[in-house]
């Protein structure tokens, strides 16, 4: 959502006129664009204005001036800080009121002395003041859910994006035709919780996100669709039937889990069981039995013990993940598990993702190697590391390097895997040849 944001800002940016700098002691605007997820996310905020700043004292001594602006949920959360901290900072505005950036810069370039900060809730969409979306490669973003109504007690997410809201059928369509009109192939649809999408048709009926992804297979020219990040408690039957029916959606999914613990699942506030959870994955394997599965994990949530963190090992071998994402539990200030009395100690819980880390690792690993060998279809995105190499994308979402003419960016390419690291795969295009009556298939 983060990536989202960024490109969004940069499309107001370019809509005014401005153009990409080349390097950082050339820009005359920066922005960063935060996250306040974790503390890490967070404090690295200040370290880099800290750095930025440098520059723009530098800059001054030569004349320049540098506007400095932070954006995103860290303005949300820590506007008082960024006041006190960085007193440099010349504008701050949250995740949902960037839009405003034309005259937010506009108010700086008639005084610059005023400082601008801005954690409003707006009333209305950001999404109607944003100029039109165009794809930066045959990838792309698009944001039809935002905000989150879960409130899991670890997470700052519903205090910093907000409610949740989701965009109108038509107007998501509108942007996945343009996007796929300038050259997009793929499409991941966002959300803090996708599937709990209920946008408005153009008859102003509610919709669900099923009907949404069935839209989105009709629109012609694109190739791939994906979606993040999905809720478990919120995976409808309708939902399932998408993954049996709609060849366009990929058979990856990221579906987070967070714990394999029900004790500690409630106290998190999660509206699902570790066996709704396993119920939910059988229905989608059954439906797509092609289906390969990612998640998000928290260790060392207040109140995690041994046998806690075991559940968590063992739903990892039952569902066997072929990628995920593990994080130490991190205090948020404001949200209720941060003043839960039991905290597991900071050692522990590095014991414990290094643990977690080493089987999810594994898995990936095992999975990649699995490939090696198969034919997969392969969405070429940009150049490769390599000279007379391309970068792409298998439909489960792995990196993947191939010797391909730069004509084959955009193109789905059957490529044959012929190595596999836990990052990444190789392979060779197999070209496609006509096929003769004496000739085997390859
Ligand atoms: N501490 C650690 N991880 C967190 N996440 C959200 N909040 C926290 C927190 N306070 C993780 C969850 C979520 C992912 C985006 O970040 O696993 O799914
Ligand atoms: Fe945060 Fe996701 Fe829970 Fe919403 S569902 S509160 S975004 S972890």
């Amino acid at each position: 959502m983060n990536v989202y944001d960024s490109q969004r800002i940069a499309g107001i940016l370019q809509n005014m006129g401005a153009t990409e700098a080349a390097a950082l002691d050339e820009a005359d605007l920066i922005i960063f664009n935060t996250c306040h997820i974790r503390e890490k996310a967070a404090e690295k905020l200040f370290s880099d204005l800290g750095r930025i700043n440098l520059i723009k004292e530098e800059r001054r001594q030569n004349g320049k001036e540098t506007i400095i602006g932070v954006v995103g949920c860290v303005v949300q959360a820590e506007d008082e800080e960024i006041e006190k901290r960085a007193p440099f900072v010349n504008f701050a505005t949250g995740p949902l009121t960037y839009y405003r950036l034309p005259e937010i810069l506009q108010k700086i370039a008639r005084d610059k002395n005023i400082r601008l900060i801005d954690t409003e809730f707006p009333a209305e969409s950001k999404f109607d003041h944003l100029p039109e979306n165009t794809a930066e490669g045959c990838t792309a973003y698009l944001a039809v859910q935002e905000g989150c109504n879960n409130f899991c007690t670890y997470c700052i997410v519903p205090y910093t994006r907000g409610v949740e809201t989701s965009r109108p059928v038509e107007e998501v369509l509108k942007e996945a035709r343009r996007l796929v009109a300038t050259g997009a192939a793929e499409i991941n649809l966002l959300g803090q919780n996708v599937n709990s999408y209920h946008g408005e048709d153009a008859a102003g009926k509610e919709r669900d996100f099923a009907f949404l992804l069935r839209k989105m297979a009709e629109i012609d020219g694109l190739k791939r669709l994906r979606y993040t990040t999905s809720y478990p408690a919120d995976v409808t039957d309708e939902l399932i039937a998408c993954h049996r029916e709609l060849d366009i959606l990929m058979p990856y999914l990221h579906l987070p889990l967070q714990s394999g613990s029900d004790k500690i699942l409630k106290a998190m506030n999660r509206r699902h069981t570790a066996g709704e959870y396993l119920d939910i994955i059988g229905r989608l394997r059954e439906a797509r039995p092609d289906i390969g599965f990612s998640s998000d994990f928290i260790v060392g949530f207040p109140g995690e013990t041994d046998e806690d963190f075991a559940a968590t090992l063992d739903m990892v071998d039952k569902v066997g993940y072929i990628q995920s994402f593990s994080f130490k539990y991190s205090r948020r200030p404001g949200t209720p598990a941060a003043v839960y009395p039991d905290q597991v100690a900071e050692k522990i819980k590095s014991e414990r993702l290094n643990i977690l880390q080493e089987k999810l690792f594994s898995l990936q690993l095992s999975f990649n190697r699995q490939c090696v060998g198969k034919i997969m279809p392969v969405l070429f995105e940009s150049k490769g590391k390599r000279k007379g190499q391309l970068f792409g994308h298998t439909p489960y979402l792995q990196n993947l390097h191939a010797a391909a003419p730069a004509e084959a960016v955009g193109r789905i390419l059957p490529v044959r895997i012929t190595a596999a690291t836990m990052n990444s795969l190789t392979g060779t295009i197999v070209q496609q040849q006509p096929k003769r009556n004496n000739s085997k298939e390859v």
